[in-house]
């Protein structure tokens, strides 16, 4: 079944800046004052191009984005940010000073080169619900980045955050397997449960030019969360080719963005 509205587009910018800390970590200005590449501009260019909202991975060990960058998006941007987030106080701190339009909790891992794995909201029923319900009091929507897993997505209903985000990692790395069928399937069980328990249903990970035919046809797709396969169509097209070629992908060709 295809998606009757069109899909949204939430643009991750991480790895903008993870380019640029590979060379300027110690330092906060090059000659020419602003250090290259800066993920806010590239934000901006992103929206203009018609991405509906900017996601930012702010990381304990602030590996790429800063929480000057964060703080600089907030002033600049126009559409919704996406604050992808581990579930600790201090980020539920910072999360509420900040105010973004919405959280995803996702878990974090020192070690891990990207997001493995989704939140074990079932193994920590308690903690996620004081986050959820903290959010709510400051209108930020919560997000949990969980995997197509029945059980989990059970207990994301019961807590009622009102999105949950499919890891579609597992599916991606299985896109050129026999696996592939499979992890599909499984995608579309866990969208089908989690639109019956009434949440809306996002997803992320992975998502390139070339699965991006498939992930389309995820029933009851909201938003599509994706970073690494845009920033790297950037280098070679620039960002707004880039975010306009996947906006077309994903079945909204004509996006206007923004004026
Ligand atoms: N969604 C979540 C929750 C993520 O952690 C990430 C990776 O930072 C993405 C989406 C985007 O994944 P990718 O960079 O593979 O498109």
């Amino acid at each position: 079944m295809m998606n009757a509205k069109p899909i949204l587009l939430g643009v991750n910018i991480d790895h903008v800046a993870t380019l640029r800390q590979a060379r300027y970590r110690q330092v906060d200005r090059t000659c020419g004052r602003t250090i290259e590449p800066d993920p806010v501009f590239l934000a901006l260019l992103a929206e203009r191009a018609g991405a509906d909202g900017i996601t930012v991975h702010l990381r304990e060990d602030r590996r790429h984005i800063q929480e000057d960058d964060v703080r600089r998006l907030r002033e600049s941007m126009a559409t919704r940010l996406n604050l992808e987030m581990a579930c600790t106080p201090e980020m539920v701190d910072y999360a509420l000073q900040l105010g973004p339009e919405s959280v995803c909790l996702v878990p974090e891992g020192r070690d891990e080169v990207t997001t493995e794995g989704g939140l074990d909201v079932a193994g920590q029923k308690e903690r996620v619900r004081e986050v959820i319900h903290a959010m709510q009091g400051a209108g930020i929507t919560t997000s949990l980045f969980i995997e197509a897993d029945l059980a989990q997505i059970e207990v994301a209903g019961e807590l009622g955050g009102p999105w949950i985000e499919l890891h579609t990692g597992s599916y991606a790395n299985a896109y050129h397997s026999d696996r592939r069928r499979s992890e599909f399937d499984r995608l579309c069980e866990g969208s089908e449960q989690a639109h019956r328990a009434g949440l809306t249903v996002n997803a992320g990970h992975g998502v390139n030019y070339v699965n991006i035919a498939e992930v389309r046809t995820l029933p009851h797709l909201h938003e599509l969360n994706i970073g690494h396969s845009i920033i790297c169509r950037s280098l070679s097209t620039g960002m707004e080719a880039a975010v306009r070629e996947m906006k077309t992908r994903m079945g909204g060709a004509g996006a206007g963005g923004i004026a």
